[in-house]
């Protein structure tokens, strides 16, 4: 049987999460989605996580040194992060009836922290106990190997801890295993406007009849 898209759960505001492995054009997608949708009068909130506060900071820091933190206490950290982003960011702004766009969200956690070797249903069970569930969860998936060339490519940088081809695998793996009715899986792969059309797509039905369609 076809899932059916469960009613928005966070309204007067829309949760929209976009996850998958670095690479796969998050940011640009979102950047380009919140665009298309204040252009239609839409008021939106883009965000990300980890976030640029306290947590985050300490997180970055983690990107460089991972080993000096165990993996409980670096899931600790990002679900504080997590913690902060729900109470000062995302709620109000559910509240205040915005489409909030966030670059990664509890999945990122699951899939992440679950492929370092701890329980991915565990994870989500953690933070579904406070974070709201997104109305729609976009993941984006494009090959281990393309996102690695993306990342050198781009940023001209090398990968780094979390980036690892083998670990990323795992990552991907977790990804696979989520399930939901709120998840909707695009393909990565092509120009950016050809993923944008597959995201607009995927966002359009949740935006009827909240005032002038995408
Ligand atoms: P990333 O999206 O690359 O942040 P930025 O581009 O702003 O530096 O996220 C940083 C890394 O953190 C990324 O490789 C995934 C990882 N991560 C987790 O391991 N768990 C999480 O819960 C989140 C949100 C991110």
């Amino acid at each position: 049987m076809k899932p059916s898209t469960p009613p928005p759960s966070n309204a007067p505001g829309l949760l929209i999460a976009f996850e998958g492995i670095d690479g796969t054009g998050k940011s640009s997608q979102i950047r380009l989605l919140a665009a298309t949708l204040r252009g239609q009068g839409v008021a939106v909130v883009a965000t990300r996580e980890p976030t640029d506060g306290e947590y985050g900071r300490r997180i970055r820091a983690l990107y460089v040194q991972r080993d000096t933190v165990s993996r409980e206490e670096e899931l600790a950290l990002f679900v504080a992060d997590r913690r902060q982003h729900v109470a000062q960011v995302i709620m109000p702004a559910l509240a205040a009836a915005r489409v909030v766009l966030t670059d990664r969200y509890y999945y990122s956690t699951a899939a992440y922290q679950g492929a370092n070797g701890l329980d991915f249903e565990d994870i989500l069970r953690q933070n579904e106990a406070f974070a709201p569930r997104p109305d729609l969860v976009l993941l984006l998936r494009i090959p281990v190997a393309e996102g690695l060339r993306r990342i050198r490519m781009n940023r001209g940088e090398s990968p780094d801890t979390f980036e690892g081809e083998d670990y990323l695998a795992r990552v991907v793996a977790v990804y696979d295993r989520l399930a939901g009715a709120n998840i909707v899986r695009i393909d990565g792969l092509g120009s950016v406007d050809e993923v944008q059309a597959r995201v607009l797509a995927a966002v359009r039905p949740l935006l009827a009849g909240r005032g002038p369609g995408v």
